[in-house]
């Protein structure tokens, strides 16, 4: 069943709904599935490996094996910063961000709707996933992003796909809100997260990362929010695994936002349930340039419930950790990813993180989405001839 997180109203799983329609609050989708965790071991590594938690009809799932993520210990970086680390590196789903695991639920959802279009506003991962899963499908995709606010990488890929990119006057916000009105007339089926199956898929990172640590919670996940699906799924599928007593412990949920974009942030510091918008939300990291997050308060029960806590770092703090995570891991993430490492640091840094502390870091999206950030933090090429003479004398001068 779909349910109401404020006031509990039930729903039917196949009624097309976003929101309450007594209380106007955000839904989520109910699922109690009696199976043992064994029945996991043997299954392929994708995010379908763990098929009884997720409400849609198994024989007609659309999928790009995505989920099964790399989980990689940063011990280098561990050690100085005197914690246990891993990386969850969603950069490497298929089209590169977490966001396809919510759109494989997302999409498979549609088929049993029998929608024959799709659609979201996007600050960009969200509608390059959306754009490959409806092609999968052979749906109508629309996308609509911020116009001159999306990053390279995840335009190429939405229009590559095939989706109608409307490239909107106004931030994600603004978009959103239009997108959504356009759902409610019934013109298109709406995949932003405030679509309750988008999350299904999403928890799925939360179930992966106690399997990768032997069935034990981590102390503490880390992630960037701006949306605020994320960090709400995560915590249901962490929940959802406790309750079957497929886990004894639960993490502390820490959400990082950019300090021009922190409603979430600025609603924990003054313990409140409630976000106050942020009207012109500005950050390098594009992908969480968002001022009115419509999870907000799923994200906040999932902070104050695990006892965990929400940071923000500079846009300086993100493009630092986004450097020294791909010089001294090898990771390649993109800006917004790198708001979990910074602030990491700086939550170990004001002693908010113990030592010895687990920690898991989600790294949501891939170096690539946005390479003219990472262009710009580097120094142009050398142009040398091919002359080994030039070459040696080049190669030794560094
Ligand atoms: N990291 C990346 C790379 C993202 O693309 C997003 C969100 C987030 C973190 C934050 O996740 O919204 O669930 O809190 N991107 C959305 C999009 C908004 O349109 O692609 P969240």
């Amino acid at each position: 069943m779909i349910k109401c997180i404020s006031c509990g109203q039930e729903y039917n799983l196949n009624e097309i709904i976003y929101t309450c329609k007594e209380c106007g609050s955000i839904l989520e989708v109910i699922i109690n599935p009696d199976v043992s965790r064994d029945v996991f071991a043997c299954r392929k590594n994708t995010m379908w490996k763990y098929k009884e938690f997720m409400p849609v009809d198994e024989s007609r799932i659309v999928s790009l094996e995505e989920g099964g993520t790399p989980f990689i210990g940063c011990h280098k970086l561990g050690s100085d910063l005197g914690i246990d680390l891993y990386v969850k590196v969603e950069g490497s789903n298929p089209t590169g961000s977490f966001k396809d695991r919510g759109m494989s639920v997302g999409i498979t959802k549609a088929m049993e709707l029998g929608v024959d279009t799709v659609g979201c506003a996007s600050t960009g991962n969200t509608s390059a996933s959306l754009a490959a899963y409806a092609a999968r499908a052979g749906v109508k995709c629309v996308v609509l992003l911020p116009s001159g606010k999306v990053a390279l990488g995840k335009l190429a890929q939405a229009m590559f796909h095939g989706a109608q990119v409307l490239s909107v006057e106004g931030n994600f916000d603004e978009a959103l809100e239009a997108v959504t009105a356009l759902a409610l007339e019934g013109e298109l089926y709406l995949l932003n997260s405030i679509n309750p199956f988008r999350l299904e898929g999403q928890k799925s990172i939360g179930f992966e990362i106690v399997d990768d640590l032997g069935w034990e919670s981590p102390d503490r996940i880390i992630l960037p929010v701006g949306n605020a699906g994320n960090i709400s799924a995560i915590w249901k599928g962490i929940n959802e695994f406790y309750q079957a007593d497929f886990i004894k412990e639960r993490p502390m949920m820490t959400g990082i936002q950019a300090e021009g974009a922190c409603p979430i942030v600025n609603a924990v510091r003054d313990n409140r349930m409630e976000i106050e918008a942020v009207k012109n939300p500005e950050t390098v990291a594009t992908a969480i340039r968002i001022g009115a997050p419509v999870s907000s308060l799923k994200a906040l029960r999932a902070i104050y419930e695990s006892d965990g806590c929400a940071d923000t770092v500079s846009d300086e703090e993100i493009l630092s950790a986004q450097k020294m995570l791909a010089r001294t891991e090898g990771i390649g993430v993109e800006p917004a990813s790198a708001a979990s490492i910074a602030g990491l640091i700086k939550l170990v840094e004001d002693g908010v993180i113990d030592k010895g502390e687990q920690v898991v870091c989600i790294v949501t999206g891939h170096v690539l989405k946005d390479p003219d950030t990472a262009i710009n933090a580097c120094s142009e090429p050398l142009n040398v001839k091919a002359d080994i003479n030039d070459l040696r004398k080049v190669i030794r001068s560094r």
